[in-house]
């Protein structure tokens, strides 16, 4: 069993190996969205009602008893430090009325292991893009419990860009699926010019700083000259500058490390543009691709019940001790427990 309350989804969901038995969600983003983002307080209550209803919800889907559970796997962190609380709170007081072993999952290490769930021969070693709201980085896949960084961004992550530019533009938290559907309301062509994105240097690094602020500063310039400008045109050549990046520079970590397989992970790999240019270049590149489905990408319990049956068969389980954590260095989260 995965549970997941790090954000505002409440989650929990069974795995069996690699097999997602269920995967159920309640979320609390309607209230939040009233809000401009997520307010932690209000997260933290919404999960203290949800976590029952959806725990049971998801044993009962996986048409299982609690019995045949093998253990319990919760996410520790990163997150909000008192949603976090109400997830592993929960899950102690589960594994311990249960007699199972609790896990401690990775927020981070459980956006990865949800490509282990569509794809049940991967193995490493492959490429990883992670691309959330807090990280963006290319990573090497070692091997099952370890992950190399080859490249990070240097500022903003990608999905944190999407959600400023969207708040310029005057859309609604999450930034992401609202500029993707912004750009529906024009022909999605990159119109405006933006900035270079570290696009030749920086390694396998990424800065989304600079194209955050040609965003604002367009706005603000056409605003004040009084100028109309499209939404949707500055959605979509946000939307090119950011993804075109993310995309050039996996491939490139794929072609000099000489794996077979890339993979993706973290909400903005729900991005359907970013998605439709990671699978022509590696289908181009002769390179086999492990995509998540969309609701995969965005937060949810699989992914950690994924991350969970990685650490029950490493051998590494949790005290009752077990602590939330509001932040836990990438370093930390790639190399394991
Ligand atoms: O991985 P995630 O659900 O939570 C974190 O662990 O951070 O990522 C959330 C981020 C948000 O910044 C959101 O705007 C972005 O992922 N995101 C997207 C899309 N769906 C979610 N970005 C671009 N396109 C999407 N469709
Ligand atoms: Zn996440």
């Amino acid at each position: 069993m995965g549970i997941e309350s790090s954000c505002d989804e409440t989650a929990a969901a069974v795995v069996r190996g690699r097999t997602v038995l269920s995967d159920e969600i309640a979320s609390s983003a309607d209230v939040q969205s009233l809000y401009g983002g997520v307010v932690p307080e209000i997260a933290s209550r919404a999960h203290t009602e949800a976590v029952s209803a959806v725990v049971e919800r998801a044993v009962k889907k996986a048409g299982i008893g609690y019995g045949d559970l093998d253990a319990v796997a919760v996410t520790y962190g990163a997150g909000l430090l008192g949603a976090l609380l109400v997830g592993v709170s929960f899950a102690k007081a589960f594994a311990y009325a249960l007699n199972k072993p609790l896990i401690a999952a990775d927020h981070i290490r459980g956006h990865l292991a949800a490509a282990y769930t569509c794809a049940p021969d991967l193995e490493p070693p492959f490429v990883t893009l992670l691309a959330s709201g807090g990280h963006t980085a290319v990573l090497y896949a070692e091997s099952e419990g370890k992950f190399r960084i080859l490249g990070a961004t240097l500022d903003d992550a990608a999905g944190e860009a999407f959600d400023k530019v969207a708040r310029v533009l005057g859309l609604k938290y999450p930034g992401g699926p609202n500029i993707e559907r912004c750009i529906r309301e024009g022909n999605g062509k990159p119109v405006i010019p933006m900035p270079k994105m570290l696009k030749g240097g920086g390694g396998y690094n990424f800065s989304y700083s600079g194209l955050k602020t040609a965003v604002i500063n367009y706005c603000h310039t056409m605003e004040q000259k009084g100028l109309p400008y499209s939404k949707a045109d500055v959605a979509a050549s946000f939307q090119c500058a950011a993804v075109d990046v993310l995309v050039d520079k996996t491939m490139e970590a794929a072609r000099e490390t000489g794996v077979h397989t890339v993979t993706a992970g973290g909400g903005v790999a729900a991005n359907s543009y970013l998605r439709q240019r990671l699978s022509e270049a590696c289908e181009a590149a002769g390179l086999r691709l492990v995509l998540p489905e969309k609701r995969l990408c965005t937060d949810n319990a699989a992914m950690i019940a994924a991350e969970g049956a990685v650490q029950y068969r490493l051998g590494n389980f949790a005290k009752m001790d077990l602590n939330a954590k509001a932040s836990v260095p990438l370093a930390a989260t790639l190399g394991g427990h």
